[in-house]
């Protein structure tokens, strides 16, 4: 993109999945706190994004406000907060009349809302799509994005469109990632409501990878990871195969309270140098033997980061052969475990591994 943002996926933290409209000035600064000490800052997570229902109405001028209520001490003092802990600081808007949950969306007041962004010290906009009516949605996001690049900020440009005008077909020079899909929930399997579980909205988002690249990712929606609807052997799954997709790695859990296995799962710095290497290749599957899969991302100083991937009810033991892996099978690899943290030692040819149920055994191939 333009703005020359974003060379590897975003990492950060975002309120809706786990709060939904139910945000303040405190949750958010509470987010931010435990950013900054719970060891996300020094593993690459970087932006507190507030999503939906910060607002409040429109001045008389058309100038945007915030709901005083929820954040009495106004939204630049809350962006103030979130940079003095080295962070930055995201906010939530719309391409239409309203946002999804009813409040003011920035149709016709583009400009003025990318000011008023810019001088709250906004960092980051994730731009939603409710309410747009016929609008079209490349003519919309340029717009917004005209108007952020108007401001002379660096403001990262998250497009919410939900992949329905395929905008990997002509967003890249737009914005910095775009949603693939609707919106995730906090189940494995299935669709519910108008939302997807982890597995449908990995099978939309995987054939996507040709699109995907530094400054513009394929954006599958935000981790659920903590959230409480998937086992832990779910969820390390859908952060390795989240981090091979190269997606935006966004927190959506209370991650001032977490587990030791969600800890565990979001500080996996080995995973996280998968997901942010800098050749910025989005990973593929493989090979697709029914529930059993191989998943492959090139990374730049020529490994392979691989995941075995079990979708079958019971263990089940997965091979990879470098030929899989654009490697020569006579090839001599050094594999590592990103998981148990094990160098496994040299192989030649192929790499076998259990597999257990819904689970992923995620290696390092290093020649
Ligand atoms: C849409 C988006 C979600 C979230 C909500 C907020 O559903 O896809 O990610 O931002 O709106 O209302």
């Amino acid at each position: 993109v333009a703005n020359g943002l974003a060379k590897t996926p975003p990492m950060g933290w975002n309120s809706w999945n786990k709060f939904a409209c139910n945000i303040d000035e405190q949750t958010v600064r509470r987010m931010a706190d435990a950013m900054a000490g719970n060891g996300m800052k020094a593993a690459g997570y970087q932006y507190v994004v507030i999503d939906d229902c910060w607002h409040g109405p429109r001045d008389a001028g058309g100038f945007i406000t915030y709901d005083a209520k929820r954040f009495p001490s106004g939204i630049k003092a809350l962006s103030d907060y979130v940079h003095a802990k080295g962070l930055k600081f995201g906010i939530y808007s719309d391409a239409g009349r309203l946002t999804c949950g009813g409040r003011p969306g920035s149709q016709g007041h583009e400009f003025q809302d990318a000011k008023t962004y810019a001088d709250w010290g906004v960092d980051y906009l994730k731009y939603d799509w409710c309410s747009t009516g016929t609008r079209n949605a490349e003519e919309a996001y340029t717009l917004m994005a005209d108007a952020l690049r108007e401001t002379g900020r660096d403001i990262v440009f998250s497009m919410c469109e939900w992949g329905t005008a395929k905008p990997w077909l002509w967003a890249a020079n737009v914005g910095n990632l775009w949603r693939t899909t609707g919106d995730i929930t906090d189940k494995w399997d299935g669709k519910h409501d108008y939302a997807l579980g982890v597995l449908p909205i990995l099978d939309l988002n995987e054939p996507l990878h040709p699109f995907a690249g530094p400054g513009h990712w394929n954006d599958p929606d935000m981790l659920e990871v903590g959230n409480g609807g998937l086992t832990d052997t779910e969820y390390r799954s859908h952060f390795s195969l989240w981090a091979l997709m190269a997606a935006p790695l966004i927190a959506g859990n209370d991650i001032a309270n977490m587990d030791e296995a969600t800890r565990a799962i979001l500080l996996n710095t080995d995973v996280i140098a998968v997901n942010q290497d800098p050749l910025g290749v989005q990973g593929r599957r493989v090979r697709d033997d029914g529930d059993l899969e191989v998943w492959s991302k090139p990374l730049a100083d020529g490994s392979r980061a691989v995941i075995l991937f079990n979708r079958g009810a019971a263990t089940q033991t997965i091979a990879v052969d470098w030929t899989e892996l654009g490697y020569p099978a006579s090839l001599q690899a050094q594999v590592r475990d990103l998981w148990s943290k094990k160098t496994l030692g040299k192989m030649t040819g192929r790499f076998a591994a259990p597999v257990a149920s819904h689970g992923v055994v995620m290696v390092r191939v290093s020649p």
